[in-house]
């Protein structure tokens, strides 16, 4: 795999889409074992999440429902920050086991809120899933459920993590290469 560019950044290969794909399908099996004869609500977190949420949902061999929301973080003002969701769930959560998939964790501080806000709609359980997780960049008492890959506070893109909008449709994973091509 060759490095590649997006505003003049240059980014090197880290997770191939082979690696995703068995990584994703091992956390399938074990939601898909966990949820049986549960129904869970699988709410995807737009935009990042999308592909992540696709692969994972597409092999779950339980019966399963998916949902979405777009949240928006405001950061800047700790913890007065709010999450206003952009888009919003149109399903009913009450009583639910739900599961929150997101692209990565990184100080937490949007999921945490998310959570907050999922919490108060009485959900039966709340799990978190992700694809990605920065463990040394959390700032929140947070830890995911279900975790792809722990990574390295790292700049990545691809597989639905973007750049300025760009690179969501990479297959593979990429990290921002601090080194001279
Ligand atoms: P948090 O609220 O700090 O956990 O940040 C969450 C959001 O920041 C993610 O949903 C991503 O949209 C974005 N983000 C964090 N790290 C990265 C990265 O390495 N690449 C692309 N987006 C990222
Ligand atoms: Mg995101």
């Amino acid at each position: 795999m060759n490095t590649v560019t997006y505003n003049g950044l240059t980014f090197r290969p880290f997770i191939s889409s082979e690696q995703i794909a068995k990584r994703v399908g091992e956390i399938a099996a074990e939601v898909s074992d966990a949820y049986k004869d549960r129904n869970p609500l699988i709410i995807c977190v737009l935009k990042g999440a999308f592909p992540f949420a696709s692969d994972l949902f597409m092999n779950l061999s339980i019966d399963a429902e998916i949902a979405f929301v777009r949240l928006q973080s405001y950061s800047g003002t700790e913890s007065t920050g709010s999450v206003r969701e952009v888009i919003g769930l149109d399903e009913s959560v009450k009583g639910r086991a739900v599961i929150v998939v997101e692209d990565i964790i990184d100080t937490g501080r949007t999921m945490a809120k998310f959570l907050e806000e999922l919490k108060a709609q009485e959900p039966a359980e709340v799990k978190v899933a992700t694809l990605l997780f920065k463990p040394d960049a959390l700032q929140e008492p947070l830890k995911p459920d279900y975790v792809g890959f722990s990574i390295p506070s790292k700049f990545i893109i691809g597989y639905g993590l973007d750049l300025d909008g760009l690179a969501r449709n990479l297959k593979d994973i990429y990290v921002l290469s601090t080194d001279p091509v």
